[in-house]
């Protein structure tokens, strides 16, 4: 696997070669969250996973982001690899606001979507107001203000009964993050665009996928999605919370290839 800065500033993991496909993490972890698809799907596909600012391996400047911004680093990752053709681009949750935002921002550079535990419409009044309990809680406390709340309800009940071990990479993930990225992350998150009124002009093939037992992101939200967007496909994975990358990584694997496979 190659793991590179180069001159760019955010770090990212590539592997494989073949269609691009650029896959953005949850909040708030990062690019090893994708550790299970990387190999497999670096046989289907060439796999970029980049650390957003503050999560991971990559730095911040300062925390004013917005979904928008984040979309646009997704871009210079691109842009420094001279990938110019379209590219498939996932994202998980917030990763999944990210993939809206590139795909209303660079639709020429889309070649198709995977939306991952992840919602199209904006954060309600109350959501937006628990966003800036959490930012004041953050900026106080420090990251586990957030990061604690958020653990339990990240997998399946039975994730964390049954399989300790996934749990335990969940909470792993998530203690890479910093203060600095975790306020720029709510910011973002808080400020996004409602993205319900994009969906019936995607015209990309998409493919959604959700977790039964998803318990920050109902799987209502994904339904919502599949009825807007034409011709999309949505699956939702049985025994599997908000992670069913990690929790059900076997089916998750194979819908992404199969639907890698179906681009070909
Ligand atoms: C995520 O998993 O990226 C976030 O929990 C999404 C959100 O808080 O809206």
């Amino acid at each position: 696997m190659e793991s590179t800065e180069k001159e760019f500033a955010l770090h990212f993991e590539s592997q494989g070669t073949g269609p691009p496909l650029l896959l953005i993490h949850g909040f708030p972890l990062n690019s090893r969250m994708w550790a299970g698809q990387i190999a497999p799907l670096s046989n289907h596909a060439q796999v970029l996973a980049p650390d957003l600012p503050g999560f991971g391996d990559s730095p911040i400047s300062d925390t004013t982001y917005t979904v928008e911004r984040y979309a646009e680093d997704c871009a210079a990752v691109l842009d420094a690899l001279d990938i110019l053709e379209p590219v498939t681009i996932g994202g998980l949750s917030m990763g999944g606001y990210i993939a809206l935002a590139f795909a209303r921002l660079f639709p020429e550079r889309v070649r198709s979507l995977l939306l991952l535990s992840t919602r199209a419409g904006a954060d309600m009044a109350e959501g937006k107001a628990n966003r800036d309990k959490a930012i004041a809680g953050v900026k106080e406390h420090g990251a586990s203000a957030v990061t604690e709340t958020m653990y339990p309800k990240f997998l399946a009940p039975a994730t964390y009964a049954e399989r300790p071990a996934v749990a335990t990479q969940a909470n792993d993930l998530m203690l890479a993050a910093s203060p600095e990225g975790i306020i720029a992350g709510l910011s973002a998150m808080r400020d996004r665009p409602d993205s319900t009124p994009l969906l019936t002009s995607l015209k990309f093939p998409t493919l959604i996928i959700h977790g039964q037992e998803d318990q920050l992101i109902p799987p209502s939200e994904a339904e919502i999605m599949a009825a807007g967007i034409k011709g999309s496909q949505l699956h939702l994975i049985a025994n599997a919370g908000h992670l069913p990358n990690l929790e059900q990584p076997d089916e998750f694997n194979s819908l992404l290839s199969g639907f890698l496979n179906q681009l070909k």
